[in-house]
């Protein structure tokens, strides 16, 4: 397994582009299932899990055509197989997206239940019981949920016990072919739903209310093809706009989209950084100054976004004073936590937050990254600290950030891949 080497002293200073949303991006390839004409899926970020989602389709016998820049055209009418084996399904929990629109197109999917991980049971029990509320005859057997229809799902009113962002997906693409009207209660609001929505409305969907916790589908018989490009990805964006106000730095990142990030946003000019923003950039500069400590509570959009509690954790780690950090959205996510400790952090963990008063500045340690946004926060609590931070298992990082040393380096900071 890869690993990262992070020096660390460096102020980032500099520019990068931000790529397109790898979780808008694996809910509309699996939506491209829906068609009965290609979908050309644009903007995608060239990670692992979209690769993923790639060889997922290859397993169904879908023919895909990938340019240079990684646009994806799929023509679901090629597909031989209706079944996500668990050998992808355990790398990439996402593979439930598929489930919704192989029952609602082909009228039967089987998809291995994905495992639990490292911050959380995860359970999808509410993407089940919205297709069941259609009409879905569904098995859990063998590890696998087996779905099948005697003819077209039924729109429904779906009432989400919690808020379930690829729960919300699920349902969404399969109402989008059922027969009637369906009512999401209780939806997620997220970006990249809403994304999502946009994407099969221009297929030819009949959404309303997407973005907000109703979503209204006039189910239709088909879908056609289109063309559609990803909005670009805010968790990224807030990962490095988080990465430069903790080492004190100034940077511009572009191609993104500040209208979708006000939480972010507004936590950072609390931290005391000067944040300025237009259509498509957002400038962060800390004049050379010491963050100062935050506190948050992640939840469901529009609040703070649960994926960027550990980089704003890891901030917290040097910053002035004292942070708390409270998750409320999965119960484990806080492993990052003693990974700083280790490099010196002063932080507890108390229920479900974390308390933190920082330090000037952290210590290089061997590290272990155990989530995608874990291993985030460790590569900015590298860059805070003194000496050679080794990040090992990297192969989280690689699910969701395109090229990050890369674009760290693009930003100055000593960041290296060794392969292990
Ligand atoms: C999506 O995961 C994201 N992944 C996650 O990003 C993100 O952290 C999460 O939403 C929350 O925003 C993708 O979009 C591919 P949930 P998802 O269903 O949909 C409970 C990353 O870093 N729940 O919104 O799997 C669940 O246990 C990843 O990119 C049920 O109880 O999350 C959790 O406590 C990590 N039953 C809460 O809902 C269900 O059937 C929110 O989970 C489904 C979910």
């Amino acid at each position: 397994m890869d690993k990262l080497i992070i020096t660390g002293g460096t102020r980032l200073e500099g520019e990068i582009r931000i790529s397109g949303a790898k979780n808008a991006a694996l809910p509309i390839l699996a939506a491209a299932l829906l068609a009965d004409e290609p979908v050309t899926v644009c903007n995608l970020p060239h990670l692992h899990d979209i690769t993923t989602m790639i060889e997922l389709f290859g397993c169904m016998g879908v023919e895909l055509l990938i340019d240079e820049k990684m646009n994806v055209e799929v023509h679901a009418s090629t597909i031989k197989h209706l079944t996500a084996p668990y050998e992808l399904v355990k790398t990439m929990r996402a593979s439930i997206l598929v489930l919704g629109p192989l029952l609602a197109r082909f009228g039967r999917a089987e998809v291995a239940l994905p495992g639990g991980c490292a911050i959380g049971s995860r359970p999808v029990d509410l993407h089940i019981r919205g297709l069941e509320a259609m009409g879905a005859d569904i098995v859990v057997e063998d590890g696998y949920i087996k779905a099948s229809m005697k003819d077209r799902l039924k729109g429904a009113r779906i009432f989400f016990d919690t808020v379930t962002v690829t729960g919300t997906e699920n349902i969404l693409m399969a109402a989008a072919l059922a027969d009637g009207e369906s009512i999401l209660e209780n939806a997620a609001r997220e970006p990249e739903v809403v994304d999502l929505a946009e994407c099969l409305i221009r297929m030819g969907a009949k959404i309303e209310g997407h973005g907000t916790d109703t979503i209204r589908v006039q189910g239709v018989e088909r879908l056609h093809g289109c063309s559609y490009s990803v909005l670009p990805d805010r968790i990224e964006t807030g990962t490095y706009l988080i990465a430069a106000a903790a080492t004190g730095g100034k940077i511009k990142v572009k191609d993104t989209r500040p209208d979708i990030i006000d939480s972010i946003l507004i936590k950072l000019q609390e931290a005391g950084a000067d944040v300025q923003w237009g259509d498509d950039w957002i400038t962060l500069d800390m004049h050379g100054k010491r963050p100062k400590a935050i506190s948050l509570k992640t939840a469901p959009y529009p609040a703070m976004p649960t994926d960027i509690q550990a980089q704003f954790t890891a901030l917290n780690a040097v910053a002035e004073g004292t942070g708390k950090i409270t998750e409320t959205v999965f119960e484990n996510r806080f492993m990052h936590v003693l990974e700083m400790k280790r490099m010196g952090a002063q932080m507890d963990i108390e229920g479900n937050t974390a308390i933190s008063t920082g330090v000037t500045n952290l210590k290089a340690a061997p590290v272990m990254a155990t989530d995608l946004r874990a291993s985030a926060s460790l590569v900015i609590a590298g860059l805070l600290a003194e000496g050679d931070t080794v990040v090992d298992r990297i192969y989280h990082i690689d699910r969701g950030y395109e090229c990050i040393e890369e674009k760290l380096q693009l930003l100055g900071a000593k960041i290296r891949r060794v392969p292990s």
